[in-house]
């Protein structure tokens, strides 16, 4: 390899084409004045959107970390998402298009008829007592009433509470209970490869001990039969044939600060932490990342391919390309299923422009070759986006040549569920290093340090710390300030910690690396070692077990786990395949162990903590390091 062509060396310059009428065309000019003046850029960017009332204070600082920003300022996202289109030519235009997994399926509204939908939900919600400030859990798969749900809620300002369609009636369980909500939306069931995932079933285990969930809405996707407790569950459909479901559905306004949604995501210790999310700096901050960053066109065709159960899909798929007036497209299937050409197949037909995926996604359809691609025309696509997880250079360069025909820029967009929108990334008109994420993002910096604090030189790897807060980032854990605090701002006062470990080069980009904490991103999902501990401790087999992250070709990462077995329990494989099924059902499918490993005992500290790096660092062969601490 020459020296040119060494990843750090290896920089893609933007063609003029991709430049014609960008959004951003001079980014240093911009980075430099917002970084002069971050209130004032973000000041302008929210008066890009609506407000019934105007903001008096950009950002108040003076209780941080807990941040205000827009203060004063009424506003509802659903104002800018979809009331502010209908006044102009954006009317007729195409807010969605969906396709199901049996592609003969297809359900399209233009920004009117989505309009219909959410009023109809949002009458339906105030019907059932849903007020301001309520909690809704929604336990939808990838289909419409999802969007509708969620903008329902986010109208009424209600706040919604979305439990991935692929959890497990004890994840869905928990969250419900620290949530405290009285309704839960959800279907009779998703398609998941041509199979039936029974989400009605779960909901029903899932709430068998939850006092507060007095309603339950179950939309008809699958079609198979499903218990309905006649006082509890009400079937969608039969909701939307009341006379109470139509007419018009005024948007509440709200506080800048209300709340939007909780969000539950994993942490390093304990039960899944809420992020609450609001309505006014997340609206502008959603709004601003993805029109800059992708450069939204008012004929694009905007494909995320994240599920809305994560923050990607809230912001990515639901909320930005909706303020920003695009046409949203949305697939309910996989990638592989039935063939691997799917995807490239939906591209083709329905002249996607933008398109927006994971690396795992990536890597895994890389390995059915390049003529499944080659035999689709792709040439719709504009500009190309990457998530979740550090991208590797090979799969950049198969993105990039085979389904970007080497004309698309990537954009490498690093951001956590916590900022709510991208942190690093590129914008078209800045070159490109496959495998960086970029620059902070304007009005934001960042850098890397090391355990002290202490700014690291360039080409070190460090932590990584954002040092302004910016307007889209969680408020708090909901529930739990002080976690708050603890996790993200008291190692470093005044800098927040991404839990990342990155380098700086020369030029300004991050590279990141990957977590430093005990949170496993597994094909870009996240995950916590003691979620994965807790799910094959509850098997009665069990007496401890230690879940670890170990690099994967096409996961990123895998989760292998070590497993002490009860007294009489007998290694074998039946038994590994068995607790590998516990924790799919306990938990979720996407968090079922690589490999279980069955040991005589773990490595601890003398306190009795489990010393996961010594098992890691084993895995990998390499040195166990300080061993100091390690019980005899
Ligand atoms: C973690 C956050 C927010 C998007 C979905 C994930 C990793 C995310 C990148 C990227 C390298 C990335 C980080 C981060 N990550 N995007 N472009 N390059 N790493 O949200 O589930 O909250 O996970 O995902 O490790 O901390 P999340």
């Amino acid at each position: 390899m020459s020296e040119e062509s060494t990843p750090e060396k290896l920089v893609y310059h933007p063609d003029p084409s991709v430049l014609e009428g960008a959004t951003v065309q001079d980014w240093r000019a911009l980075e430099a004045s917002a970084t002069a003046d971050p209130q004032a850029y973000w000041a302008e960017q929210a008066s890009q959107l609506e407000w019934s009332r105007p903001w008096d204070t950009v950002l108040d600082d003076s209780a941080a970390p807990f941040f205000k920003w827009f203060v004063g300022g009424r506003t509802n996202i659903v104002t800018n998402c979809v009331d502010r289109h209908l006044r102009g030519a954006r009317k007729n235009k195409l807010a969605l298009i969906w396709v199901g997994e049996d592609t003969s399926k297809v359900r399209t509204f233009s920004y009117f008829s989505l309009n219909r939908e959410v009023e109809q939900f949002a009458n339906l919600l105030t019907a059932m007592g849903v007020r301001e400030g309520d909690v809704v859990t929604i336990y939808l798969p990838r289909i419409p009433e999802v969007v509708f749900a969620m903008l329902a809620c986010a109208k009424l300002g209600a706040v919604h509470s979305l439990i991935f369609a692929g959890y497990s009636s004890d994840a869905l369980s928990s969250r419900i209970q620290d949530s405290e909500s009285k309704l839960v939306i959800t279907a009779d069931g998703s398609w998941v490869n041509g199979k039936v995932f029974p989400l009605k079933d779960i909901v029903d285990e899932g709430i068998h001990f939850s006092a507060t969930v007095e309603n339950v809405i179950v939309v008809r996707n699958t079609g198979q039969d499903v218990s309905m407790d006649p006082e509890r569950d009400h079937w969608y459909h039969d909701l939307c044939a009341l006379p109470i479901a139509r007419g018009h559905c005024p948007t509440v306004q709200v506080d800048a600060e209300h709340p939007l949604y909780l969000l539950y995501t994993s942490g390093s210790t304990g039960s899944p932490k809420a992020i609450l999310h609001t309505h006014g700096g997340y609206m502008v901050g959603v709004h601003t990342s993805l029109q800059q960053t992708f450069d939204i066109r008012e004929d694009d065709r905007w494909w995320c391919t994240a599920d809305p159960g994560w923050v990607t899909g809230h912001s990515y798929l639901v909320y930005g390309p909706l303020l920003t007036g695009a046409t949203v497209f949305m697939y309910e299937g996989s990638p592989t299923y039935p063939h691997p050409d799917r995807w490239w197949q939906l591209i083709e037909h329905y002249g996607i422009t933008t398109f927006y995926t994971a690396p795992t996604a990536i890597r895994s359809l890389m390995r059915f070759g390049d003529a499944w691609p080659r035999r689709r025309d792709l040439s719709s696509l504009r500009l190309l986006g990457s998530v979740g997880e550090p991208i590797n250079p090979e799969a950049w360069r198969w993105f990039h040549e085979v389904i970007g025909g080497g004309r698309c820029p990537i954009m490498d967009t690093w951001w956590q569920t916590e900022t709510g929108m991208f942190q690093i990334t590129t914008v078209p008109s800045m070159p490109l290093k496959p495998g960086a994420a970029g620059r902070p993002v304007f009005g934001q910096d960042a850098e890397v340090v090391d355990e002290e604090g202490h700014p690291v030189p360039d080409g070190t790897e460090g932590l990584l710390v954002l040092k302004n807060p910016a307007p889209a980032m969680f408020r708090t854990i909901f529930k739990d300030e002080q976690r708050y605090i603890d996790t993200y701002w008291a190692k470093f006062p005044g800098r927040y910690l991404t839990g990342d470990a990155a380098k700086r080069d020369e030029d300004g980009y991050f590279w990141v690396i990957g977590r430093t904490d005990d949170v496993i991103k597994v094909s870009g999902h996240r995950l916590g070692n003691a979620e994965v501990e807790a799910a094959l401790g509850g098997h009665p087999a069990v007496v401890e077990a230690a879940a670890i992250g170990l690099p994967h070709e096409v996961k990123g990462n895998a989760i292998h786990a070590y497993v002490v077995l009860a007294m009489g329990r007998e290694p074998s494989q039946a038994l590994e395949q068995e607790l590998r099924d516990h924790v799919a059902k306990h938990l979720s499918p996407i968090a079922k162990p690589e490999r279980i490993e069955f040991v005589e005992k773990l490595p601890k500290t003398r306190s009795g903590k489990i010393m996961r790096r010594v098992l890691r660092a084993r895995a990998l062969g390499q040195d166990e390091g300080d061993l100091t601490t390690l019980e005899e």
